[in-house]
């Protein structure tokens, strides 16, 4: 698996049930990294999405305990029950555990981190105080930095965490 995420420097990636930061040149990394793959998601991402609905041209999977199956079909995902469940889905629909994207929220990015072997960050270079972190990022990953780039007076910059077998 792999996790895709925008994270400032002291490890938050939202508040108020949504993300703190909208920066274009990233949400164009996210949709043109994620296209035509298989996305997993927490409910309360799904939520966050626009409509409430997976996203058009992928394969969306949202982890829920509380979810109906109807639900679940009117907002365009397939649910899984918990990780056991989520293997079970991607064999059924033949999914490569390597071509599938976490994209949160905190959750399930500390649900599924043990399971993934790459991670695009997006590391926002801001001290702001947020609600839900992404969880640490242990000294098994070779960080990769990319260049700084800016948006208006927020800079950030495209990192990539390769977990070291
Ligand atoms: N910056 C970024 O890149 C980024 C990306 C995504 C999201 N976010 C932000 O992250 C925040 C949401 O994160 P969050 O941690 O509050 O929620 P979340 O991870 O999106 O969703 C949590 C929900 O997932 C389900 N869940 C969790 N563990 C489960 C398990 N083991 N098995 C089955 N279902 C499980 C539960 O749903 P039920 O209650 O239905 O059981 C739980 O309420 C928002 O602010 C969002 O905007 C940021």
């Amino acid at each position: 698996m792999k996790a895709i995420a925008a994270v400032n420097k002291k490890g938050y990636i939202g508040k108020g049930g949504d993300l703190m930061y909208d920066i274009k040149e990233d949400l164009a990394f996210f949709a043109r990294t994620t296209k035509g793959k298989a996305l997993v998601m927490g409910r309360k991402t799904l939520l966050s999405l626009p409509d409430g609905a997976g996203l058009k041209g992928r394969t969306n999977i949202v982890l829920s305990r509380t979810m109906t199956e109807e639900e679940a079909l009117s907002r365009k995902v397939r649910v899984a029950r918990d990780v056991k469940g989520l293997f079970t889905l991607l064999s059924e629909l033949n999914i490569d555990q390597n071509d599938l994207f976490v994209i949160g929220g905190g959750e399930i990015y500390s649900l599924l981190l043990p399971y993934c072997d790459t991670l695009y960050i997006t590391r926002i270079l801001s001290d702001e105080i947020g609600e839900v972190k992404f969880p640490e990022i242990t000294s098994d990953y070779f960080l990769t930095a990319g260049e700084v780039h800016s948006s208006g007076d927020l800079a950030y910059r495209f990192d990539t965490y390769v977990r070291q077998r």
